[in-house]
């Protein structure tokens, strides 16, 4: 396979005024996003969360249920993460593929379990199409890793990392009560205090003709939960209710979303929902995913107590160590696709 150029030095060659051929992307009218949303995704009040009010608090489990079941995406309002953090923790991300490329390239590689990778395009090794992209996905937990440039940036992310990853062990404390689990049910089945969390930056620089590139194709994360924060440019579009729609962003707030394994130990109660990044030609955008996921060793599968009794249904998943999941990304196929069962 030939080696590519990132998009970054593909869009500082003098002269770019059209997409290479390779970075065209179609897609079928039926999916092309409505310019005008319908409907907004819900607003969900962290601090609520902690409430020691019962009735609040019990209201609260049913937004993030219904938030879940319904949508698959939430803002996250009042989460506690510093405004600092975060733009500390994006500037360092710019700062980062600023950087000349003979320092970035030492992180280029095709094997997804390299600590440290930065790349362009896809993130699988069979590639159809070119995507107008590029990206620094670091593992930072159990074990943090991290590039050692911009000085300085390591130890932000080490923060932000920490921050976002007690976040979303809280929200699964109540995505736990939503399911009618005990708070900490999650937290164990799936091994979280040796969780897989992920740090993964997105660039998309400015592209000369927005409407024939793709950022990132429609996929779903294979986590639990994801956070995800921006500079502010929008371009991430969301399935919901079979159709597309734009996402737009909300200072400050996390835009959150539910991944593969929960779906899976949901029993499909809570389904992974697919999106995807569209790229323009006004500014630079910038987007860090975390996702926390079940230990690596983990084997995943539906939660017993939502197979069984009255109210369960089958189980509509095989159980799957997390390892292995993550390795069928190799292959370029929609995970999910290798656990789902076909349940009536
Ligand atoms: C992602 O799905 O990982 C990134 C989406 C975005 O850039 O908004
Ligand atoms: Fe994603």
């Amino acid at each position: 396979a030939s080696k590519r150029m990132s998009i970054k030095t593909l869009v500082e060659s003098p002269g770019l005024t059209s997409i290479p051929s390779n970075y065209s992307y179609s897609l079928n009218p039926n999916e092309s996003a409505g310019s005008e949303p319908d409907e907004t995704i819900p607003t969900i009040d962290f601090s609520l969360l902690t409430s020691t009010d019962p009735h609040q608090r019990s209201k609260m489990i049913q937004d993030l249920d219904r938030a879940c079941r319904e949508w698959g995406f939430f803002m996250l309002v009042n989460h506690g993460v510093p405004k600092s953090l975060m733009k500390e923790t994006l500037d360092g991300c710019n700062q980062f593929f600023n950087l000349p490329m003979e320092e970035k390239k030492e992180y280029e590689g095709k094997d997804i379990w390299k600590p440290i990778r930065f790349g362009t395009g896809v993130d699988v090794k069979i590639e159809k199409f070119f995507f107008w992209r590029d990206f620094l996905k670091v593992y930072v937990h159990p074990q943090f890793n991290f590039p050692n440039n911009p000085k300085g940036f390591s130890e932000v992310a080490e923060e932000y990392s920490k921050r976002t990853r007690e976040v979303i062990k809280e929200l699964l404390k109540g995505v736990s009560e939503s399911l009618g689990f005990e708070r900490s049910y999650i937290e164990k089945a799936m091994n979280l205090e040796s969780g897989l969390q992920i740090f993964a930056v997105n660039l998309y620089p400015l592209c000369p003709q927005p409407e024939l590139a793709m950022g990132i194709p429609a996929h779903t994360d294979h986590g639990l939960l994801t956070l995800l924060i921006e500079n502010e440019i929008g371009g991430l579009q969301i399935q919901h209710n079979g159709k597309w729609f734009n996402v737009n962003p909300l200072p400050n707030s996390f835009l959150v979303n539910t991944g593969d394994h929960l779906e899976i130990l949901s029993n499909g109660r809570y389904k992974s929902i697919k999106h995807r990044a569209v790229v323009n030609n006004k500014a630079t955008r910038i987007s860090i995913a975390v996702p926390l996921g079940p230990s690596l060793d983990t084997v995943v599968s539906p939660a017993p107590e939502l197979i069984e009794g009255e109210s369960g249904r089958p189980a509509a998943y095989l159980p799957m160590k997390y390892k292995v999941y993550m390795d069928h990304q190799l292959e370029g196929k929609p995970c999910l696709d290798h656990v789902r069962l076909p349940v009536a």
